[in-house]
């Protein structure tokens, strides 16, 4: 490499303001519309638009579905029944059997299938080899729990003709009124109507027909034959029926018109918020035009979408069919158990009270219109009423997000590429002499030998396991990449056994299924067949991934599944899975299982062959709705422009509130060079990403933090130091998602659902339980942000203990080095600040307690804290305390969550034993009282197994009220271990 001359030094300067410029006018690339499907190119999305735009014009509108009484039956919180379709212009019916189930949660379930006719009855396409049947199975991977049936639902007695009545819910709160003509459902709590299932009639389930050859109509001059297109008024199209065409691939569809449809109605609920992944308002917009609103229904259909665009309902990579309403004090929800393309039409309308009102006082009513491709029709309907209630419901059944290993939610290092392994050794290097920590530093796909997944280039890395040691040595690790597409090349085992186990996902004509992706010509491992599972598994074992140590784990990237050559950079729809199901039946579960067979691969490379009861680290693109069982997952290929910084926060809040908080947006910017003040608001975003990973394009600058130059080094590197000192409160947070499910990042509407005001922001959000409320900077140039208050409470600025009451808007001065951070009144928040390498190197660190004491004078936290990265904790092996601060008594203590086993496993004890030396070095009152101002000391007094070791005292350093900014006080080595029960009296 030649050393830059004057000359060039010149030229480099000029190359810097070029630079410069192009930074300033880098314009925001937008995504190929043409390569995706609108509604009205997706057949079956717009004959069901057609069918709503029917039904929505006319008053008489007659929907053709009626439940037939005499099949009604109910038992052990189970109703079964038949739904009689009557097909139109014809006397003929079919039967469609109905089940609602009520569980004891509180959920109910309302499924609809179809009769399964006998044979020769449908006539499918003579040479398919798809299962004749509507595919049932989503179910059997995404529901994990909460099935049980509801001893208490019950039939209410002497019910009027034409509707069946269930109670069921807590204390029989909740109610489904099933109306028997047309069929409909209206759910309701404490008597009011809170979700209807086709009370405007748009039910459709296109049943399954013979397919009868219509003589070709004679095509006359100037005329286009379409099919069905000249009986437009009375009968349906049928033009997409039986095949579909879409940027030059044929779908075939064996199995004829299949869809589902549904409307769910939202009566007085203003907003609705879920159905991820989109790029776009956490509050979900209507969606049938008009100004402001969306053409477009949203859409669920995971999508490699290529440079996506901003403020848009267009599909992304992966699909969470789960809705929730909100209006005063009440949240319900939706989830919409279907793995199939989906498009959800949302629409508003308002009644009035009051015709003199003026609009005051008048209600909002949601709409919404569920159509999927195939499936069954198969719902849940969750009644609150707080949104905790409606999301731990949705993820009790789904399965609450993994607890990750800790190192996985402290700061990831990721670029295509780190090109050899000495570049690899040559970035951790950099980043020590910089004093910047990091946990992870991640290998995209040119690691391996030309794209073959399990091998490594051995010209680039040669020295692998080298490379991990010293990663290791700072308790760091490696992600290394790994797709399902297995390149198609002689002499490639890994491809000789797919083909030869067939395991592999195949063609319509049931052979191997063959595409483009980075390999060049490539096979898809098929994820839903249990042998695939068995063999995957063996090829993560150490001896067969030769290279990868115990500090290895996976990115799964790819597998909604992108195909370069495919239609909408996917599969054909008539693919074939294990079990004869079409790809079309199940989509959007399939990234899903990919990273599942990873999970379980992981797990028994380190228990099968090691013992080791480590969890597994595993991050995945696509994603359904039980994803966040098997670990994180990111927003895919962002831009480095502000509005996807921007846009980051909503997307993340929306997977938060969808029960998939292990979520994060690439840092930085994936495609494009951002300015280093981009670059620099974006780390301290990045800082509160549950999932926070710093990524960049092969065709961008290297960006790693300490190639920023100062000040912006420095900053980067405080951003960072925060979030590792703050790791045991996301950990908490974590711990908390784990177990019921709650969002770590919680939009307004989340911790006030009383707050009207406050149901569509979502630019700030509060951490966890902990009471921070943060407002990352998302615009160039900005130096201050205003802070949404929703309650009458204290709040205190992290840094400088500034304080603010609300209910009001404040404005926070934000310049480049500051993060808008607040500590909202009431929390102790647990933190440890002693700056690290790597999060593994804190293990022991003492811990600092903030006690934020807000009105009501008192303030609580908790802290959960295991190992951070085997199993263990399954067996006791944690430390789970509660912290509280009294006022009457002017008391701090801490006391146990954990339920004290008489006979602790040996687990347990050792891992309490090595905790024992772990102390609390340091207490922070903040907005401590005036009381306290001539006090010295603090009395301390711990209690160890039982036992009271006396008492001894601590020092009080006051600090008193400055303008604007609260008292503070500080106890410092109060000599308490963070185990143990404690209390220290400022009294
Ligand atoms: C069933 O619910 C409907 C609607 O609330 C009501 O009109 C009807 O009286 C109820 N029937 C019984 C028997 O509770
Ligand atoms: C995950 O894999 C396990 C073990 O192979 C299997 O039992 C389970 O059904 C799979 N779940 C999903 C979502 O793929």
């Amino acid at each position: 490499m030649a050393v830059l001359g004057s000359d060039s030094r010149r030229w480099s300067g000029l190359l810097l303001i070029f630079v410069f410029l192009c930074s300033f006018i880098t314009p925001v690339v937008t995504v190929k519309h043409e390569n995706f499907k609108k509604c009205d190119q997706s057949g079956f999305c717009k004959r069901n638009r057609a069918y709503a735009d029917a039904a929505l014009s006319t008053s008489s509108w007659q929907a053709p579905y009626s439940l037939d009484p005499a099949s009604i039956k109910f038992d052990n919180g189970m109703l079964t029944g038949s739904v009689v379709k009557t097909i139109v212009n014809t006397a003929e019916t079919v039967r469609l059997p109905l089940t609602i189930a009520f569980y004891e949660s509180g959920t109910a379930r309302v499924t609809l299938d179809e009769e399964r006719r006998q044979k020769g009855d449908i006539v499918l396409r003579h040479d398919s080899k798809a299962k004749k049947q509507r595919y049932n199975e989503a179910e059997k991977w995404a529901i994990v729990g909460g099935t049980t049936l509801s001893q208490g639902a019950a039939t209410s007695k002497g019910a009027e003709k034409g509707t069946t009545n269930i109670s069921y819910g807590p204390a029989g709160t909740f109610e489904a009124v099933i109306r028997h003509s047309p069929f409909g459902i209206d759910f309701k709590r404490n008597g009011e109507t809170q979700i209807q299932f086709n009370n405007r009639g748009l039910l459709n389930v296109e049943h399954w027909r013979p397919k009868v050859e219509k003589p070709v109509e004679e095509k006359k001059e100037g005329e286009e034959a379409v099919v069905g297109e000249s009986a437009k008024d009375t009968e349906e199209d049928e033009g997409t029926w039986w095949d579909e065409s879409f940027g030059g691939s044929t779908d075939s569809k064996p199995k004829g018109p299949e869809a589902v449809a549904l409307d769910i109605s939202f009566p007085n609920y203003q907003h609705v918020f879920g159905v991820a992944e989109h790029a776009g308002p956490l509050s979900l917009k209507e969606t049938r035009g008009g100004d402001g609103k969306y053409s477009e229904p949203y859409r669920l259909y995971n999508s490699d979408v290529f440079e996506y665009e901003m403020d848009s309902p267009m599909t992304l990579y992966g699909a969470i069919p789960f809705m929730q309403a909100q209006k005063k004090d009440s949240t319900v929800g939706v989830f919409w158990l279907n793995a199939a393309e989906t498009w959800i039409d949302i629409t508003k309308s308002s009644s009035s009270t009051n015709p003199l009102s003026l609009g005051i006082g008048s209600k909002i009513t949601t709409n919404t219109h569920w159509i999927s491709e195939s499936g069954l029709l198969d719902v849940f309907i969750f009644l609150g009423p707080k949104p905790q209630d409606v999301v731990g419901a949705y993820t009790e059944l789904t399965g609450y997000t993994q607890l990750p290993q800790q190192f996985a939610i402290a700061y990831h290092q990721c670029r295509w590429n780190y090109v050899t392994d000495e570049d690899v050794r040559d970035v951790d290097r950099k980043f020590d002499k910089n004093r910047i920590p990091y946990d992870v530093i991640w290998l995209d796909i040119e690691y391996t030998e030309g794209k073959k997944y399990f091998t490594w280039d051995p010209d680039t890395f040669a020295n692998p396991l080298g490379m991990e040691k010293q990663l290791d040595e700072h308790e760091r690790k490696l992600v290394a990449i790994i797709d399902p597409h297995i390149k198609n090349e002689g002499n490639y085992p890994v491809v000789d056994e797919l083909k030869s186990k067939d395991l592999a996902v195949h063609n319509k004509d049931g052979n191997i299924y063959e595409g483009w992706c980075w390999p060049g010509s490539s096979h898809w491992v098929d994820c839903f067949n249990p042998a695939a599972h068995t063999w995957w598994k063996s090829l993560f074992r150490y001896d067969k991934f030769k290279g990868t140590a115990k500090n290895t784990w996976i990115w799964n990237d790819m597998n909604e599944p992108s195909v370069f050559n495919g239609p909408e950079t996917t599969m054909p729809k008539d693919n074939l899975h294990h079990g004869g199901w079409e790809h079309r039946d199940v989509h959007n579960i399939n990234g899903m299982t990919f990273q599942n067979a990873t999970y379980h691969a992981i797990l028994a490379r380190d228990k099968e062959e090691d013992k080791a009861n480590v969890r597994p680290f595993v991050l995945t693109r696509s994603f359904y709705s039980g994803s966040q069982r098997l670990g994180a997952m990111w927003t895919g290929d962002n831009q480095a422009a502000w509005p996807h910084l921007e846009a980051s926060i909503p997307m993340l809040l929306s997977m938060g509130i969808s029960g998939f908080p292990f979520a994060g947006a690439d840092v930085g910017g994936f495609f494009g060079n951002p300015s280093k003040e981009l670059l620099t608001r974006w780390y301290q975003a990045g800082a509160f990403y549950p999932f926070f990973r710093g990524h960049a394009h092969i065709d961008t600058r290297r960006r790693e933090p300490y190639l920023a130059g100062e000040p912006y080094t420095q900053i980067i590197t405080q951003a960072l130091r925060l979030r590792y000192s703050l790791l045991p409160a996301w950990y908490t947070a974590f711990h908390e998602a784990h177990t019921n499910g709650a969002p770590i990042l919680r939009p307004n509407y989340y911790v006030h659902p009383g707050d009207e005001k406050g149901f569509a922001i979502d630019d700030q959000f509060y951490v966890g339980s902990t009471g921070l409320l943060a407002k990352p900077v998302t615009t160039e140039g900005a130096d201050g942000v205003d802070i949404y208050l929703a309650d009458k409470e204290k709040y205190f600025d992290y840094f400088d203990y500034w304080m603010y009451e609300g209910p009001t808007t404040v404005s926070l001065a934000a310049s480049l080095d500051t993060i808008p951070l607040l500590m909202q009144g009431g929390h102790i928040i647990p933190r440890r600040d002693r700056p690290r390498r790597s999060s593994g190197l804190m293990r022991y660190d003492p811990f600092t307690l903030v006690v934020v004491i807000g009105n009501s004078g008192d303030a609580e936290g908790t802290l959960y804290l295991d190992d951070g990265e085997s199993f263990d904790y399954e067996e006791g092996a944690f430390i789970h305390r509660r912290f509280e601060y009294k006022s009457a008594t002017s008391t701090l203590m801490s006391e146990d969550l954990a339920a004290a086993s008489a006979s602790p496993s040996r687990k347990t004890k050792d891992y309490l034993k090595a905790m024992e030396k772990v102390r609390v070095e340091k207490v922070i009152v903040v907005g401590a009282p005036e009381s306290w101002k001539s006090k010295k000391e603090v009395e301390v007094s711990e209690e160890l197994a039982g036992k009271s070791s006396g008492t001894k005292s601590a020092e009080l350093e006051w600090h008193g009220k400055e303008e604007g900014k609260a008292a503070w006080a500080v106890v410092r080595d109060p000599g308490i271990q963070i185990g143990a029960g404690w209390k220290i009296s400022f009294a």
